[in-house]
């Protein structure tokens, strides 16, 4: 094929922005506001607002909410903290950042999502905490979880990173935790370029807000025409986390977005799953009764044992084709730093890194696009 014959690049994942943002962006730039100001606590509430939940913090990126969400709850050296290893290093990386020890246990065949069961036999004197993380958009069982949390008096958070717009058994992903965190990563369901959200029980978010700005009393915004700016007293050792109105702006108007591109996601799952059906040794992601996965990842599973190729080779053969793929993860116990954190097998862990691969699913694709994936893997199935 010549340059010129080659199709164009489908990468696996992009933005979809609108005139929409570009006139949130000029109005902030024209306000002469540009930092954590009105903007931002337009985004804290329009989230709070739709999750139901008592309080939200708008900050620099889902790892900074889980860094503070972990400092609110008072975490430090010797606690323990159960979580997945299938999820990204954010998480495990925060928690050692306050002294406190990540366990890793396994997930769930179907979903991949953080095991109740498995959880529940690793809780010991030292636990504090569970982080469940709601792997490519599909919630975990939450129900169970809350109950699990409030048995044996541990404190629930969500990394709902994946999950804006999904719910469980009528519960909405992000709601149920004492705490959760939300990504507006750029390859996140919705993006403000780099940015995330702290929501939860209004003490814990409080506490939350006060690490986030400083350790300082009060926002700038706030004394901003009514105190000196310079008129501020500290009275804890905090961090500079606070979302700037300039990426607010973004992604308050990505956010009344959120119900469309999850609708959109969903579509193109839809007719992936239609598509896929029935090539030898390829699984489809599930969704169980009573959810409504968020569609952040379509994940394939490939087993080479009936497939043709290994996941490997399917990726590779689809770059070939012009086409990016990804795998959601490297299990965080296979990174340098952790391995010497993984202290109990993983069966379905290790499963999932061998055999996932994340498909292109994100509502800038058009129909052509979705086709030109099926076409090429069925293509790579015939050999
Ligand atoms: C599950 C999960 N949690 C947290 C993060 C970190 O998000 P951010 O880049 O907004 O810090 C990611 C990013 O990919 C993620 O996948």
């Amino acid at each position: 094929m010549t340059p010129a014959e080659e199709p164009p690049f489908l990468p696996w994942n992009r933005p979809l922005i609108g005139d929409e943002e570009i006139a949130e962006v000029t109005d902030t730039l024209r306000s002469g506001w540009l930092t954590h100001g009105p903007k931002a606590l337009q985004f804290e509430q329009a989230v709070r607002d739709d999750l139901g939940v008592e309080d939200a913090f708008a900050v620099s990126s889902c790892t900074a909410a889980l860094h503070l969400a972990f400092l609110a709850a008072g975490l430090r050296h010797g606690d323990e903290v159960i979580t997945p290893a299938l999820t990204f290093c954010a998480a495990p990386n925060a928690l050692l950042q306050t002294g406190a020890r990540p366990v890793f246990v396994d997930v769930d065949p179907l979903t991949f999502t953080i095991d109740p069961g498995a959880a529940e036999a690793a809780i010991t004197l030292r636990t504090r905490a569970i982080v469940v993380m709601h792997y490519a958009g599909h919630p975990c069982d939450l129900a169970a979880f809350r109950a699990l949390a409030d048995a044996r008096g541990l404190l629930l958070i969500e990394d709902a990173a994946h999950a804006l717009y999904a719910t469980r058994d009528g519960r909405r992903a992000g709601s149920v935790g004492d705490l959760a965190t939300h990504s507006y990563y750029a390859n996140k369901v919705i993006t403000s370029g780099e940015g995330g959200m702290l929501i939860g029980r209004a003490a814990l978010v409080r506490r939350a807000r006060l690490l986030g700005r400083h350790g300082i009393d009060s926002s700038v915004w706030q004394r901003h025409g009514t105190r000196s700016t310079a008129d501020y007293e500290v009275t804890v050792p905090g961090l500079k986390y606070v979302m700037p109105d300039i990426t607010a702006a973004v992604g308050l108007a990505q956010w009344r977005k959120l119900p469309a591109f999850t609708a959109r996601r969903a579509q193109i799952a839809a007719a992936y799953t239609g598509a896929l059906a029935g090539l030898p040794g390829l699984a489809t992601p599930t969704v169980q009764p009573g959810a409504r996965s968020g569609w952040f990842l379509y994940s394939i599973f490939i087993d080479p044992a009936a497939a043709p190729l290994t996941r490997d080779q399917v990726a590779e053969q689809l770059a070939a084709r012009q086409i990016a793929t990804s795998r959601h993860f490297t299990p965080v116990h296979h990174l340098d730093l952790y391995r010497e954190h993984a202290n109990r097998p993983l069966p379905v862990t290790e499963l999932a890194a061998a055999r996932q691969l994340s498909l292109p699913c994100y509502p800038a694709m058009t129909p052509a696009d979705v086709d030109r994936v099926v076409t090429a893997l069925h293509e790579v199935w015939k050999g």
